[in-house]
C-alpha cells in the first residue's frame, strides 16, 4: 500500500554548496555499522520500514545510495531516504530510486508522511555551510524526527572523507535529544596528529576552540598526549593513535577503548558535554 501523502510544508534551510564525491562517507557508513549494527538491523514495531535518512546528498546522490549499499549489508530491507533542498538536485537523483530507496524535496524539517519514522539521520557537511546560531534548532528539528533510539549524526570532513568530526546525538525513550559522543574519524593516509581535526569540527564546536571550552581541553589534552607517545610512532599512526587514546582515558576522559574501533581510526569521545 503507498504511504499517505505528504503534507508539503516549506524545506527548513537553505540551499548550499552541493559538493560531494564517491566514498566520501564510507567511513561514516562503517562507523554505524560497528557502533549501533542493532539500529540498522531493527524491524520491530514502528522500526519496520524506518528510514535511514542522509539529509543533503549534493549534486549527485553518491553517498545516499552507497550508504544504502553498504548497510543492506546488515539489513536487506533497510530503506533509505534521501533528503535535499535543492529541486534540482532531488530530480537528478530521481533516476537511481527504487522500492527501498527514495529521494524526496526537503529540509530540516523532514519531508514524512504520517506514519513514516526515522532511525537514523545523518547530515554530513551540511551545517558547517551555516550560521553557528542556527545549529541548535537544526539538529532539535531533525532530531525530533527520530523514533525513540534513533541517532542523529552531524559533522563534517574533508574533501575525500579522509578526516572528519562527528557529533552522535541519541533520542531518548522520553523523547529528549541527547549527546551522546563525538567521533573523530581518520583512515590514516595522512598519518595522524590531533591537529588534523580541527578544520573540521563540527559547526558546533569549531568556534568554541577557546581556553575554557570544554572542546578545547580536550584537544589541548590529545596533543599532550600525542606529544609524550611520539616515541610509540615507530610502530605506525594506528598504535600511536591507540596510544593516545588510552592516555586521555587515564586523564579522565571517557574514551573508547576497544580495538576495533580504534584500529578503524575512530576516537569515541562519549558525553563531550558532560
Ligand atoms: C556540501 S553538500 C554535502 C553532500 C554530502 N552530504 C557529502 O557530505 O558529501 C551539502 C548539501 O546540503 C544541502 N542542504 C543544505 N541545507 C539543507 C537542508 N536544510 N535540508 C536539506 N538539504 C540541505 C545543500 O543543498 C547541498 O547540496
Amino acid at each position: 500500500m503507498p504511504p499517505p501523502p505528504r503534507r508539503i510544508t516549506k524545506p527548513d534551510g537553505q540551499p548550499t554548496r552541493g559538493k560531494t564525491g564517491r566514498n566520501r562517507l564510507r567511513q561514516i557508513d562503517n562507523l554505524i555499522a560497528l557502533y549501533d549494527p542493532g539500529l540498522i538491523r531493527r524491524e520491530d514495531g514502528q522500526y519496520r520500514g524506518a528510514f535511514f535518512v542522509d539529509l543533503g546528498y549534493g549534486w549527485e546522490p553518491v553517498t545516499t545510495l552507497e550508504s544504502a549499499n553498504r548497510l543492506r549489508r546488515l539489513n536487506p530491507t533497510l530503506c533509505v531516504l534521501g533528503v535535499e533542498i535543492d529541486p534540482e538536485r532531488v530530480a537528478a537523483a530521481a533516476p537511481s530510486a527504487d522500492e527501498r530507496t527514495c529521494f524526496r524535496l526537503g529540509g530540516f524539517n523532514l519531508p514524512l508522511s504520517d506514519g513514516e519514522h526515522a532511525r537514523l539521520v545523518r547530515a554530513f557537511n551540511v551545517l558547517r555551510q551555516y550560521d553557528e546560531s542556527a545549529v541548535e534548532a537544526a539538529l532539535k528539528t531533525m532530531g525530533g524526527y527520530l523514533l525513540p533510539g534513533g541517532l542523529l549524526i552531524e559533522g563534517t570532513s574533508d574533501p575525500s572523507g579522509r578526516v572528519w568530526v562527528a557529533n552522535l546525538l541519541r533520542r531518548s525513550a522520553s523523547g529528549e535529544l541527547l549527546a551522546e559522543a563525538l567521533v573523530f574519524g581518520t583512515n590514516f593516509r595522512a598519518g595522524f596528529e590531533p591537529g588534523q581535526f580541527q578544520p573540521v569540527l563540527p559547526k558546533k564546536y569549531i568556534h568554541r576552540m577557546i581556553p575554557g571550552q570544554s572542546i578545547y581541553q580536550f584537544v589541548s589534552a590529545w596533543k599532550r598526549a600525542y606529544y609524550e607517545s611520539i616515541p610509540t610512532s615507530v610502530w605506525g599512526p594506528r598504535y600511536l593513535f591507540a596510544t593516545c587514546a588510552r592516555r586521555l582515558a587515564e586523564t579522565g576522559y571517557q574514551v573508547d577503548l576497544s580495538r576495533r574501533l580504534l584500529g578503524r581510526g575512530f576516537l569515541i569521545w562519549r558525553h563531550p558535554e558532560g
